[in-house]
This record gives structure tokens, sequence and C-alpha cells, in this order.
């Protein structure tokens, strides 16, 4: 069972534009992104996951987002350092989190890295995004740092503007992704890592279906990718599917409001 640290989204709305998702003419329901939030968080909770939970400040809608808030590899914390000022104060606050949650190793970074939203884990290798918020030199700061090998991946469309909305781990050695989100160079080395892989339609990504979170056998995945969930019980996954259309208007979906703490 995995351990995910969560930020309840009470303060929750869309004020400012960081990427094509957001509109704050139209805003957003904090009452019914906490509904959603906790629907998935209970969903965590009913297959067996522990939760932990941080406090949301005021003044920061996007907390909720916490797989934004670090990268956890063997109980080291690499800290995030957010491209955009509207975000920047969260940085020192999940840092602080860790620090006082009994986390001896955590770094803060020099270089912009916006945690697990362009850092996801495997067992062998971290994938780790670039192009429109991680920087490369984070990935080289994560790997001396974390001690696994950081496999940069260029993404191309703003849309999937983190490496999280174009790509979710399906266990330790495989992963599920929609392939135009990547420059032809870094599709060669998926292709070339992961023959197996599954591949989503556009559809699927729009919807934030690769913004999942996978555990064992067991796919968390927004309800609205269809297509890819049929995909996924072909392979033989078991498919919860949980709503989070209000934070879908900030860009965000399932996995961007989860922090693995790997132990
Ligand atoms: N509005 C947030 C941003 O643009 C959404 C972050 C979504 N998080 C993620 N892990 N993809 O920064």
């Amino acid at each position: 069972m995995a351990t995910y640290l969560m930020c309840k989204p009470s303060f929750f709305d869309v004020t400012y534009t960081i990427n094509p998702w957001m509109d704050p003419g139209l805003g957003a329901d904090t009452a019914k992104a906490v509904r959603q939030w906790e629907a998935l968080r209970d969903a965590y909770l009913g297959l067996g996951h522990e939760v932990r939970l941080i406090d949301p400040a005021p003044g920061l809608p996007d907390m909720v987002f916490a797989a934004n808030g670090a990268t956890v590899v063997d109980g080291r914390v690499y800290g995030a350092r957010f491209l955009h000022p509207e975000r920047a104060a969260e940085g020192p606050l999940y840092e602080e989190w860790f620090r006082a949650n009994g986390y001896p190793e955590v770094l803060t970074a020099k270089e912009t890295n916006e945690g697990e939203g362009d850092f996801l884990t495997l067992d062998e290798v971290i994938l780790a995004g670039t192009g429109f918020r991680t920087s490369e030199a984070a990935h080289r700061e994560a790997e001396a740092f974390l001690g696994r090998p950081v496999v940069t991946l260029r993404l191309v469309d703003p849309r999937f503007y983190h490496l999280d909305t174009a790509l979710f781990p399906l266990g330790g050695d495989n992963v599920c992704y929609y392939p135009a989100a990547f420059a032809p160079e870094s599709l060669g080395v998926l292709r070339e890592m992961f023959p197996k892989a599954v591949e989503a339609t556009e559809d699927d990504a729009l919807a934030f279906g690769l913004n999942s979170v996978c555990a064992g056998d067991t796919v968390v995945l927004t309800a609205a990718a269809t297509t890819l969930a049929k995909a996924l019980e072909g392979r033989g996954y078991k498919v919860v599917p949980v709503e989070l259309t209000e934070l879908h208007k900030a860009g965000g979906g399932p996995k961007c409001c989860t922090l693995e703490l790997r132990a």
C-alpha cells in the first residue's frame, strides 16, 4: 500500500492563468472542488492507502496540487522551486511540512522544478519532464540527490505542461502515455524503453486520463477517460473512476492532487 500527501482545496479558485486550462473569468466552485477532492481521498482510503495531510494556505489557490510540492524517493525529499511567482510560496510550505514530519534529508532546490508534476519514479529510473516548467538542470540536480538515473523527456504541447498530464507509471517498469505530447526524440526514448506501454488517445489525454495514480493492479482514473478505462481493463487493471471536474478548470486531475511519500 502507498502513502500519499494531500492538501484540501479549501482556498481553491482560478484567479490567474499559468496554463491553457485556466480561465479566471470562469472561476471555480470551491465547495464542489472540496467534495470531489474528498471523494478522491476516500477512494485512496478505501483501497487501503494511507493519506497524510498538509494544511492549505489562503492566497495559494493551486496548493491542492500536492504532486508539485516535492519529489520523495527512498525517504529523501527533493524540494520544489516553482516557475511562476503565483505558486512560489508553496515550495517552502511543503518543505516545512517535511522537516516538521521527521524527514531528515530535505534538499532546497537551486533549480526550477515542480516536484512530481515532472518527476515520475519507476523502479530503476526517474522519468523527468521539461519544456514548460521543470528545467533540465533540475533533472541533473535531482539525479545527484536522489541517486537514481533521471531520463529527460521533452514536452511540446502546452495543454500537457507537466509530465504527469501526459504519462503515468503502470507499476515500476511500464507506463501509459499520450504520444503527441512528446518531442520526437523523447517519443523514441519512450518506445524503446517501454515496448509494452499503453498509449492513450487525444480525448483521453484532454480528459486528464494520463493524470492517474496506479498502485498494484489498480488505477485511480478520471471518470471522463472512458476509452482509456477500457484499454486498461483489457490489460487486466482494475479501474477506480473519480470525478475531478472542478480541479480540471485549473489544469489538474487525480495525480496532481497526490504526492507519493516513498519510504
Ligand atoms: N494550476 C496548476 C499549475 O498550472 C495546476 C497544477 C497541476 N499539477 C500537476 N501535477 N500537473 O501549476
